[in-house]
């Protein structure tokens, strides 16, 4: 079992940090923050996560949490996990990256340096450059790029699809890899700068293959067609499979919007426009929007509606709103005038724009709003269709931007409902609603 430093208690730090030492490995959590360390060291998570509070707990005599990079000392991996925000020319921020490496004390022996964060294709050549400036040549560079997904993190982390290892040397690779050793997985052993690549690229497909079903969505909305049959139709196809087929109002999230960014502009700074991408982007930012468009369809103007938005982190099972949707949406309902109240069972609604009502219940959300709106697909927001939500709502018009629920059961159940990319019953646009309260 091996010594392992993590820089960066944020959600990959933590979550890496947690199962490592429930895979028996000795883990040092480093942070610049005083109040995540003092939260950790009391066994608080500072994020929503499913398994980890429990890994943590479980593992707490093989896990340590620290200001001081000195007690990162004997460790023999040094993984960095810290965060690679956009600047505003859609490079990503690469100064936290700089800062370890800055902040390295002397190191006995031959640590290794892992990247996790996700950084463009050659930042392992430029660390590789700085550690040799340093004085830290026998300090080793890999490339271990993270695949966790929100909600599931632990789980995939104790069962990858696969772990994509980058390295300079043989035995740098290998001994990152022996860490795994007790996981069932299957391994890419690549150069450095093809690891970078294929986390960014596995991020800017996944992204591709949601905005090219929201584009089929909006088609089959002009024509009559049902996206979620034709989703599952088409990812039937063994060439094609079903994930990340499914219609919506567009991803989010602190990882694809900034990678898809990072990946556009690193491709830019190198001399190629990158147009597939390009549009991807663009698509996602409508389909954002296209909300709007269909409430006014039912509604006529929005000024003075009142709108409950349910669901706001940007999937379900996490806290995290970085980048979610609801921002968007939120916005652009309070500038159409409308009356915004926000609703989820674990997402900071603080995060929303100033003055979006946040309330404590889906029912308290309803109450009196003219229009219900899926944001994230909770599993709880499966029983908004009820007799009782009928009964509050001043208009009963549910706009199901994440096709959760039954057209037909909610139109049965007195509702006007209209999803993403389905066929919209003429009961639902024929419905007058009540004027809009004068504001
Ligand atoms: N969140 C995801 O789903 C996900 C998935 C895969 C990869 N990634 C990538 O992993 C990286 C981290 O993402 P995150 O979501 O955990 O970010 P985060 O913002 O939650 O956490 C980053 C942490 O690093 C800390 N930090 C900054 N500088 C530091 C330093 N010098 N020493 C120690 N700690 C320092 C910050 O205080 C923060 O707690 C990013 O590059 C991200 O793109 C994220």
């Amino acid at each position: 079992m091996s010594k392992v430093g993590i820089f960066g208690a944020g959600w990959v730090g933590v979550v890496t940090g947690a199962c490592f030492a429930d895979l028996g490995h000795t883990v040092v959590l480093r942070d610049i923050v005083p109040e995540k360390i003092d939260a950790l060291r009391r066994g608080e998570v500072p994020f929503h996560e499913t398994d980890v509070p429990e890994l943590l707990a479980r593992n707490r005599e093989r896990l340590t949490f620290t200001l001081d990079v000195a007690e990162l000392v004997d460790c023999e991996f040094l993984f960095v996990c810290v965060d690679t925000p956009p600047t505003q020319s859609g490079d990503a921020d690469l100064s936290r990256v700089w800062t370890v490496v800055d902040d390295l004390p002397e190191l006995p022996g031959r640590p290794i340096l892992v990247m996790k964060s996700t950084v463009p294709v050659g930042t392992g050549e430029k660390v590789r450059a700085g550690l040799d400036q340093r004085g830290l040549s026998h300090v080793g560079y890999v490339s271990n790029p993270e695949f966790l997904a929100e909600g599931h993190a632990v789980r995939d982390f104790m069962q990858p699809d696969r772990i994509v290892i980058g390295a300079y040397s043989d035995e740098d690779g290998d001994a990152v890899e022996a860490l795994y050793a007790s996981l069932e997985r299957t391994v890419v052993r690549c150069d450095v700068n093809s690891a970078e690549m294929i986390k960014l690229a596995a991020n800017a497909f996944l992204m591709t293959r949601i905005s090219f079903i929201n584009e089929i969505a909006n088609v089959c909305e002009a024509t009559g067609a049902d996206v979620v049959k034709v989703a599952e139709g088409v990812g039937l196809d063994n060439r094609l499979g079903p994930h990340f087929l499914r219609a919506g109002i567009g991803y989010g999230g602190s990882c694809f919007p900034k990678d898809s960014l990072a990946l556009k502009q690193l491709a830019s700074n190198s001399g190629y426009h990158f147009q597939l991408l390009a549009a991807v982007i663009e698509v996602n930012e409508l389909q954002k929007r296209r909300v709007i468009g269909k409430l006014k369809r039912h509604l006529g103007t929005l000024r003075g509606r009142t709108v409950a938005l349910l669901g706001l982190a940007f999937k379900p099972h996490t806290d995290d709103m970085r980048e979610a949707p609801s921002i968007v949406l939120a916005s652009r309902l309070l500038a159409e005038g409308a009356e915004v109240r926000a609703w989820d069972p674990v997402a900071d609604g603080a995060k929303l724009p100033g003055g979006v009502e946040v309330v404590d219940s889906v029912l308290e959300a309803v109450t009196g709003a003219d229009a219900a709106v899926v944001v994230t697909e909770w599993p709880e927001l499966r029983e908004l269709v009820s007799a009782e939500v009928r009964g509050v709502m001043r208009n009963p018009l549910i706009i199901d931007g994440r096709n959760l629920l039954d057209p037909a059961g909610a139109r049965a159940a007195g509702f006007a409902y209209e999803g993403i990319g389905r066929p919209t019953a003429l009961t639902d646009v024929a419905a007058e609603p009540e004027p809009a309260p004068r504001t």
